[in-house]
């Protein structure tokens, strides 16, 4: 069987050295030192100023909408995974939809001002498979309006843009290190912090808002990633290059393997890849579910990610229809890619989807 994912574990006797030091220490949770070691490590590698580990990728954007006192209305993508809408619900904020652009696979910059009311208070877009959004000129539109920028970078682990980390644009950006994303802490995630004076506050949020042993400041939550997760995210950290290498020549095989047979998203021209996932979109979602169909009897699962567009969920009021994200979401497929994928598995995917189109 080959899925659309494998996570990858790295060095076991590395990790169980790591479990070892633990075990010494009786230190398990709460502010540990693998924690904080993966934090300074994590901050040097991507080339950020403020890093927070946190729990996961929701509750770190959870976490970013109550260290900017985010109310009301936000606008936001409706071409996402799940949690980036139901984040700001369970939070009590609306999301007010701003369609994609069907190249970028990304939020429309062009139609975000016709979108802001008296209401709005922050833009949530997402660098949709690692791929950086216009963050000039959305950065540019939230100052004029006033409005805070959440980045959910949940796909964007070492994305650089016009020699920056991307994580450095916007108030927060948030990642998600699920064990299936390209650097995992098993579960876990992190909020980036531009403004130094929010970095506390945010601490004693992910701490149930307590600031020491006799004051509790904040309403906070537990949102707090334990030292086996950073363990894991250490050993991860060491093996990077490695993995985004492989996962390269994977990603450059699709490419060549599949010319002019799909469609794929436009790249920021100003950004790296970090291969992280290979998209595909069909001509229809007839094609796109047949292609499907095939693959999945020769015991290959590719995702319908993302699917459905979030617009469509029964929970969101008010009612919005996002043509481009709906029409997308009916027809793009994720393809399997991870380490692991071995070429003649790769070479199986390519000619599956060759022979059916
Ligand atoms: C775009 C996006 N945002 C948020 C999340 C949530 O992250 P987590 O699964 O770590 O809670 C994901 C997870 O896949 C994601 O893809």
């Amino acid at each position: 069987m080959i899925n659309v994912t494998k996570t990858y574990l790295p060095n076991k006797e590395k990790y169980i050295k790591y479990v070892d030091e633990i075990y010494a220490k009786g230190w398990v949770t709460n502010n540990g030192p693998m924690l904080k070691e993966l934090e300074k490590r994590l901050a040097k590698y991507l080339g950020v100023k403020n890093i927070i580990l946190v729990a996961n990728g929701t509750v770190a954007l959870e976490i970013a909408y109550r260290t900017l006192d985010i109310k009301k209305y936000a606008i936001t993508t409706p071409f996402s995974f799940v949690a980036t809408t139901s984040s700001l619900v369970t939070n009590g904020i609306k999301p007010i939809f701003v369609d994609i652009d069907k190249k970028t696979l990304n939020i429309d910059p062009t139609k975000i001002k016709e979108a802001i009311t008296p209401n709005t208070s922050a833009i949530v877009p997402v660098h949709v498979f690692g791929n950086p959004c216009d963050v000039e000129a959305i950065d540019k539109l939230a100052k004029e309006n006033n409005l805070k920028v959440i980045y959910d970078a949940a796909h964007a682990f070492g994305v650089q843009h016009k020699d920056q980390s991307i994580l450095n644009y916007g108030d927060i950006s948030t990642l998600s290190f699920h064990a299936t994303k390209l650097f995992h802490t098993i579960e876990g995630g992190a909020l980036v912090i531009n403004d130094d004076t929010l970095v506390e506050k945010a601490r004693h949020l992910i701490n149930f808002g307590i600031e020491n042993a006799e004051s509790i400041p904040e309403l906070g939550t537990n949102a707090k990633m334990n030292e086996f997760e950073a363990a894991m995210g250490l050993c991860m950290l060491d093996e990077m290059e490695e993995i985004i290498e492989k996962r390269k020549v994977i990603y450059n095989r699709y490419k060549l393997g599949l010319k002019d047979i799909v469609k794929y998203q436009d790249s920021n021209p100003n950004s790296n890849k970090n291969y992280g996932y290979f998209p595909v979109i069909f001509n229809s979602e007839d094609e796109m579910q047949k292609v499907q169909n095939i693959l999945n009897e020769n015991d290959i699962y590719p995702r319908r990610y993302f699917y459905p567009s979030l617009d469509t969920l029964n929970y969101i009021e008010p009612k919005q229809y996002m043509k481009n994200s709906r029409d997308i979401s009916k027809r793009i497929l994720c393809l399997p890619l991870y380490p692991e994928l071995l070429e003649d598995e790769q070479a199986k995917i390519i000619n599956t989807v060759k022979d059916c189109l």
